[in-house]
């Protein structure tokens, strides 16, 4: 069979009432006595292909009809437009070759709990709703790249083995380098601002570790993150090139995959407004709103809506339950079966916030200025806007040596981290740097770095140094804050997770 003839699924409207050949993997089946409703998947789509009996060899309609979930199949037909069917096109098939039988393919329509999945990532990765999220991440990676190649930045690729800490000291991961201690990069930041002075705007992307020792659904230990650095710039322009850029990045994915976007879930309505500007607060208005009244107000109100959703949740649950122990259709038990395993699923995260919910409430009602702002303080805060929330001029205790001091109140940093909506916190972390040689050097040193391991970094200040800065963009935080999935390990094909590396 020459298979260069086939014809891609994301391809059948060019093909309407012609005769094409597909192939892919058999993604489901219905049989129905003398139709068969095969579901082909071939990665750029699913086209559902009707084989009636007699249109093809017997013993072949029967063989079919025994075929395994992701057995690997060509189906040549006739390309039908069918606004009822997956996709809007349908295939009345006249021939079919089975490449390779699959038999007992674990991953079954039935829903999985996820350690099982995890564990079987290289079969998961197969499944509608990871299929959809890749194509939403590759839109996300390649706008990345189209913004800052549009906007005049110079792609410069930083190391992975560093010999210095950008970030927190203590989540660094020490490779044996030939007998020297070398680390996995935590950023591509302290090379970028030198490549910086050479080119003027400049970005890295690429992947980043971090041996923190966080298990959240917002923690992975290698991500990847985009970083822009700029120079003769302050924070009012870090800010808009953040919103232009974030803005640009999820219209780009409205205008490429809608359909993915409606197939997981994701709120359309409130991406179609991710538009600049976008909401600044100041660290100390975020600390005022922590603990003011309206928070107190709004905790509770979402105490009550949890609670609402919990009866929900639990009556639905009773009537699918009570179903199942009569006597109803096997395919009906099935699905009923996997909604249960879904509802339960839901349950318990219901639980947990409502447990959660009157802890969070009580840690932003007890917030001190000078601390930094914890994940649920992040939450509350993204919670209470429908676009995101830049956070601004952090106390400096709280954030990294590099950090420009703002010189008209020494406390606080110039800072900003990019807090996305509807309580999916931070996905951009960026400053101003600190340009004076000498209140680098003083900051470094209170906070424990040896200036002697920077010589090469503070060399940016002592020859020719100007305003500069730059942010930080997670990639898998973005793709979940858009897709509306709720942990990050879902976004990006093989996760490296604290407690667990799976494949
Ligand atoms: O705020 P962070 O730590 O900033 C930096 O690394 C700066 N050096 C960036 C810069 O100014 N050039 O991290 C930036 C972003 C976060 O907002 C988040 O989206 C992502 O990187 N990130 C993580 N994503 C997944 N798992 C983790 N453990 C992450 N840590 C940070």
């Amino acid at each position: 069979m020459n298979y260069a003839d086939r014809v891609l699924i994301e391809n059948l409207k060019n093909h309407v009432e012609k005769e094409v050949m597909l192939a892919g993997w058999l993604y489901n089946n219905r049989p129905s006595g003398k139709v068969q409703f095969l579901t082909l998947r071939d990665g750029s789509g699913l086209c559902q292909c009707v084989i009636e009996k007699g249109k093809i060899d017997d013993d072949l309609f029967d063989s079919i009809k025994r075929l395994g979930q992701e057995s690997s199949l060509s189906v040549s037909g006739t390309v039908k437009a069918e606004p009822r069917s997956l996709g809007g096109y349908e295939m009345v098939v006249t021939g079919v070759e089975i490449i390779s039988e699959s038999k007992d393919y674990p991953i079954t329509p039935k829903a999985h709990g996820i350690d099982f999945l995890m564990k079987n990532r290289h079969l998961h990765l197969r499944s509608q709703r990871q299929w959809n999220i890749a194509k939403i991440r590759h839109t996300v990676v390649d706008s990345i790249r189209r913004f800052f190649n549009d906007n005049n930045f110079t792609l410069v690729d930083t190391p992975i083995f560093t010999t210095t800490a950008g970030e927190d000291a203590g989540s660094l991961f020490e490779v044996d380098y030939f007998g020297e201690p070398l680390h996995l990069t935590q950023t591509g930041q302290l090379y970028l601002e030198t490549a910086a002075m050479s080119l003027g705007k400049v970005y890295c992307f690429g992947p980043t570790f971090r041996a923190e020792k966080s298990k959240t659904r917002r923690h992975l230990t290698e991500f990847w993150m985009v970083e822009p650095e700029v120079t003769f710039v302050g924070i009012k322009e870090l800010l808009e090139l953040a919103e232009n850029f974030v803005s640009f990045v999820a219209q780009n994915v409205l205008e490429k995959n809608r359909a993915q976007l409606e197939q997981v879930g994701a709120n359309i309505e409130l991406l179609e407004k991710i538009k600049p500007p976008f909401y600044r607060l100041t660290y100390s208005d975020a600390v005022d709103i922590l603990t003011g009244e309206k928070t107190k107000e709004f905790m509770a109100k979402q105490l009550a809506e949890f609670y609402q959703q919990k009866k929900q949740i639990e009556d639905k649950l009773g009537l699918l339950e009570e179903e199942q122990k009569g006597s109803i259709k096997e395919w009906k038990r099935d699905k009923n079966a996997a909604e249960i395993i879904e509802l339960r699923a839901e349950l318990a995260e219901n639980e947990t916030k409502i447990e959660n919910n009157p802890k969070h409430a009580q840690l932003a009602a007890d917030f001190k200025w000078g601390k930094d702002l914890g994940g649920s303080d992040e939450t509350i805060i993204s919670m209470m806007h429908d676009k995101p929330v830049f956070v601004t001029h952090y106390p400096k205790e709280a954030k990294a040596f590099y950090m420009k001091t703002d010189r008209s109140d020494s406390r606080v940093v110039e800072n900003f981290d990019m807090l996305a909506p509807e309580g999916f916190g931070e996905i951009i972390g960026g400053s101003v740097r600190e340009d004076d040689y000498d209140v680098l050097v003083q900051r470094a040193t209170d906070m424990g770095f040896n200036p002697e391991n920077y010589s090469w970094y503070l060399d940016l200040r002592k020859y020719g140094s100007v305003p500069h800065g730059g942010f930080g963009l997670g990639v898998e935080r973005t793709v979940a804050w858009l897709t509306g999935e709720k942990h990050i390990r879902q976004c990006i094909a093989f996760p490296r997770m604290m407690d667990k590396v799976y494949i």
